[in-house]
């Protein structure tokens, strides 16, 4: 636990932004807080988070939100751009500004990559991000990284399928830029030629001399995998309708394909899920997508206690 209260004041744009040391140190957080409800309770009493929402979010948000509340610290902000000062043409320097007076900590979703960053530059308080555009998504990491730890016991020695839009899908770059940290890590990364993964995470991963393939058939790997990341294809960030209506139903993960799989795999997705996984999955005890997402809010709720300083960090 001691590598914690090092987390206080920090500001998370990227999944590197925290040591393997740090996010196993939330996990144990995490574990606390799952396994006792009153761990933690009222920490963050007198906090507020501010929740700025350029771009629809239904999970991350209410988990921010709900993470806060059981902190006993309060949120404030909006959910869409257009109940905001963003509208009238303010910059987000000023708006990140204006917020950093009122809050303790920001947690900002934003269609522009690096706008994070940027956030970070102009903020006095904690910046967290909760998506920058097709780029990263690091608190939906420490959630798929904390539900693969919960449910499998560790975080190494895995075979890990990414399947679906890797081009665009920010929680895609994020997870595969983190796993490359853990050790025998294996990717397959299955997708349409068109959604292939960006460069520069290859890159990465060949810093990292991760043993990694690209294909383009999930029915051919599916046998060994020991976790399945399906994830939709990222309609708003398409430059036209027909390319999007051309491959959104590219893979349908149904009964029969999860016979092809190992007993103990897991599935996971980030949510929400379009028509990638049909939902006669979700009675498989495979399917973890809804676990993952609870988990994300304990996650969360380490996070801003270590951020905050709350007591018992
Ligand atoms: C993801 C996102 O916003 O990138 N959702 C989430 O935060 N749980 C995935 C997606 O929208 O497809």
């Amino acid at each position: 636990m001691q590598n914690i209260s090092k987390l206080k004041g920090r500001y998370l744009v990227e999944p590197e932004d925290l040591t393997l040391e740090e996010m196993e140190s939330l996990f144990n957080l995490a574990e606390n807080i799952e396994k006792d409800d009153a761990y933690l309770r009222e920490s963050c009493r007198g906090k507020l988070l501010a929740t700025l929402f350029f771009e629809p979010s239904t999970r991350t948000r209410l988990s921010f939100e709900a993470a806060m509340l059981r902190l006993g610290g309060s949120c404030l902000g909006f959910a869409e751009p257009g109940s905001s000062s963003a509208s009238k043409g303010e910059s987000l320097a000023d708006t990140i500004r204006m917020a950093a007076c009122y809050a303790d900590a920001i947690v900002m979703r934003n269609p522009k990559e690096g706008a994070a960053l940027l956030a970070s530059r102009y903020s006095s308080v904690p910046v967290i991000n909760a998506g920058d555009g097709g780029h990263h998504h690091p608190t939906q990491t420490l959630t798929d990284l904390l539900t693969i730890r919960r449910l499998l016991g560790k975080i190494g020695n895995l075979t890990v399928g990414f399947c679906g839009d890797l081009k665009f899908g920010r929680t895609v770059h994020s997870l595969a830029k983190a796993l490359s940290r853990y050790v025998n890590i294996k990717m397959i990364f299955i997708s349409p030629a068109e959604l292939t993964l960006p460069d520069y995470i290859k890159s990465i991963l060949q810093k990292h001399k991760i043993e990694y393939y690209e294909k383009e058939n999930l029915d051919d790997s599916i046998q060994e995998l020991d976790v399945l990341y399906m994830t939709r294809v990222q309609r708003e960030r398409f430059f036209n309708e027909e390319d999007y209506i051309r491959l959104k139903d590219t893979y349908v993960l149904n009964s029969g394909r999860m016979s092809q799989a190992k007993e103990k795999m897991i599935v996971l997705h980030p949510l929400p899920r379009v028509n990638e996984i049909s939902v006669e999955v979700d009675s498989d005890p495979r399917a973890a997508y809804f676990t993952q997402a609870k988990y994300g809010m304990y996650v969360r709720m380490a996070l801003l206690a270590a951020i905050l300083g709350a007591g018992q960090c």
